[in-house]
């Protein structure tokens, strides 16, 4: 039976997925999962987080009744995929911070990285620049306080400015910089506020509209839209009942990990 797209993040972060989801499928079914009780990901240990993501994602897979999974979050998809791809039986669609098309654009061949601290560092975003930016100069700059950010924006909180301003203010180091990659799911929900505290004018690129491409490719069910879709959460649901339904989510419900 044709089941949802199950979109998994560690918090609201995938929901900038689910954007970019909804415009290149509009009539797919979509269900949400976050590991909230867990958040943030990007300053946890590899070895844990690789468990602990395949159990979710398990778990979240059979109550959604899900025949498709998007890991819509970096962290995750550049430690946990083959794992994922062993542990389920149906199509699993990675989420990798966009280096590629962003060496492509970039007219100076400066380019950022935004991310977790973990995403900065794996040894798979190092195979991506090598693969697709080895002409480039690229600047690792781990922001994991911008998560928070987008888990109070989602919420209905206010932007602290400042701390956008301080995540960004190393960006100014290279005066050539012209590119930015959003390399967190959770940074594009943040959207314009970034580029209003940012030290200067960039380019910015995130992966939403090549992960949708690439689910509208390998989706079991992609034409099986009917109303809202299930969230799911591990951890507090306060304030995520207003969060999700713009993005066309039913409250959420609590999700027991084994
Ligand atoms: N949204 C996640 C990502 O794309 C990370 C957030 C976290 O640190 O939990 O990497």
């Amino acid at each position: 039976m044709a089941g949802p797209i199950l979109v998994f993040d560690s918090g609201v972060g995938g929901l900038s997925v689910v954007a970019a989801l909804r415009r290149h499928l509009p009539d797919a079914a979509l269900a949400y999962v976050c590991d909230n009780a867990m958040l943030p990901y990007g300053t946890r240990p590899d070895a844990w987080l690789v468990e602990r993501i395949v159990a979710v994602c398990r778990a979240a897979v059979a109550q959604a009744g899900a025949d498709t999974l998007v890991v819509a979050c970096n962290t995750a998809s550049t430690l946990a995929l083959e794992g994922l791809r062993e542990a389920l039986s149906i199509p699993v669609v990675g989420t990798v911070p966009a280096i590629k098309p962003a060496a492509q654009q970039s007219r100076s061949g400066h380019i950022a990285l935004l991310a977790t601290s973990a995403t900065v560092s794996r040894p798979y975003t190092q195979r991506l620049i090598d693969s697709f930016a080895p002409h480039c100069r690229v600047l690792r700059l781990a922001a994991d306080p911008l998560v928070a950010e987008a888990e109070a924006w989602i919420r209905g909180g206010s932007l602290d400015v400042t701390v956008l301003r301080a995540a960004l203010a190393p960006l100014a180091a290279d005066p050539r910089l012209d590119t930015v990659i959003l390399g967190c799911t959770h940074f594009p929900l943040l959207g314009s506020a970034l580029a209003a505290a940012a030290p200067g004018d960039y380019d910015w690129v995130d992966s939403g509209d090549a992960i949708a491409r690439r689910t509208a490719q390998v989706a079991l069910s992609p034409d099986a839209w009917r109303g809202r879709g299930a969230s799911l959460v591990t951890g507090s649901a306060v304030g995520l009942g207003d969060g999700f339904a713009p993005f066309g989510f039913a409250p959420p419900a609590l999700l027991r990990v084994p």
